[in-house]
């Protein structure tokens, strides 16, 4: 790696900085050893290399702070059931979705899932991703949870592409048990055994109830864990306003919030991660109401869900497009959407912005215009990916 690394001649420099895009025209940036020194306009440090961006928008890498990118096998069987009606819960109920998602990683070896977790990691940076949040929860036993958190944990070594792990060993009952007995195994004999940054649970019809969501997370929250929840997907449960209440770092989809639950998210400093390709693909036609949250004060963070069954796409820009399309978002909350507010949904304050002390996470997009980044829909705009000041191929 290069000591020190300057970025110049950027059209707009997207910093992040304030509440809105920090937009210094013409500007650079400048770092060394993977942190930002110094970001503005006009003479720039001298460095051991410079990278012209030609004009082009340049900010930092993006962060998909929801996706459950471990997984094997292929749902591409539901794609036709769904076009000939079936829902996503009809499928779940049936034994398929999840579950089958479930019988695929259990018989893969560790290998089978870092390779297709590698390749997974590879698409994402290209999109300009330097930052993912990996869920697990396609094992629902101890073993294959495990499993699944340690590839996520060494793909992120072997692939320069920072991972944060979540606990989802919560995310259906395995099929022949009964969700209270199961829950009471994932608290006794699997939490206390995981490492993950996040722990997090599916409350859903024909997954977990509103009551088992609070007593499972009270206990993750009691062995030190930060939470997530899965809350209002398909049915409104209170999934989101319980867990704001028990000091969640994030409630993710809300595409079915009260307006007691945007209230609660703003008073709690809650994030709400929105998650548009979920109801673009399965169908539900559901959005969530990204521009009463942000009017309300609450900090909204847009990912793309990666995952083999309601979202099967690692296109952040395509949930940027469609945030903007069908959540009410403007352009300058979409973009904030995947930088500044999806760090804030990882609990994260050294990236997502340009200032001193920042990881060296940049992006050239390919644009002079920020505006045509959601604008043009779902078109990758990457030019060029620095993570940690380390240059790689789009
Ligand atoms: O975020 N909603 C629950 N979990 C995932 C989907 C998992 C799957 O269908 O495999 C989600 O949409
Ligand atoms: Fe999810």
């Amino acid at each position: 790696m290069v000591k020190s690394l300057l970025i110049k001649n950027c059209g707009q420099l997207l910093t992040m900085r304030g509440n809105g895009l920090g937009i210094i025209k013409n500007g650079f940036v400048y770092c060394e050893d993977g942190k930002v020194v110094k970001v503005g306009k006009g003479r720039a440090p001298k460095a051991d290399r410079t990278i012209d961006a030609e004009g082009k928008v340049v900010m930092p890498g993006l962060i998909d702070c929801h996706t459950h990118a471990v997984f094997a096998g292929s749902r591409a069987n539901e794609f036709k059931l769904r076009a000939d009606g079936k829902s996503y819960l009809d499928i779940l109920k049936a034994g398929g979705g999840i579950h089958s998602t479930v019988n695929a990683t259990r018989k893969a070896s560790k290998a089978h899932l870092l390779t297709n977790t590698l390749k997974h990691l590879k698409d994402m940076r290209s999109y300009g991703i330097t930052t993912v949040e990996i869920k697990s929860g396609y094992g629902l036993d101890l073993e294959t949870e495990v499993k699944i958190l340690e590839v996520a944990r060494v793909a992120g070594k072997k692939q320069s592409i920072n991972v944060l792990t979540t606990f989802l060993g919560a995310h259906t009952c395995p099929k022949g048990q009964k969700p209270r007995q199961y829950l009471k195994f994932v608290m006794n004999e699997v939490l206390p055994k995981v490492e993950a940054d996040f722990v997090d649970i599916f409350c859903e019809k024909g997954a977990f109830t509103l009551r088992q969501s609070r007593k499972f997370l009270k206990k993750a929250k009691e062995l030190g864990f930060k939470l997530k929840i899965h809350g209002e997907q398909i049915n409104r449960l209170g999934a989101c306003n319980m867990a704001a209440k028990l000091g969640a770092v994030s409630c993710d989809h809300c595409d079915r919030l009260s307006r007691g639950d945007i209230k609660k998210l703003a008073q709690t400093g809650t994030v709400a991660v929105l998650l548009p390709i979920v109801p673009l693909y399965t169908g539900e036609d559901k959005y969530a109401d990204g521009r009463a949250l942000i009017d309300a004060g609450v900090r909204v963070a847009i990912s793309t869900d990666f995952n083999p069954g309601s979202a099967p796409s690692k296109n952040i820009f395509l949930a940027m497009s469609l945030a903007c399309l069908e959540m009410g978002l403007t352009v300058e909350e979409a973009l904030r959407g995947v930088t500044v507010n999806a760090a804030l949904a990882l609990d994260l304050s050294d990236r997502g912005v340009f200032a001193k002390g920042k990881r060296a996470d940049i992006v050239i997009m390919d644009t002079t215009d920020y505006r045509e980044i959601p604008c043009f829909v779902g078109e990758n705009l990457v030019k060029k990916v620095f993570t940690g000041g380390e240059m790689h191929p789009k």
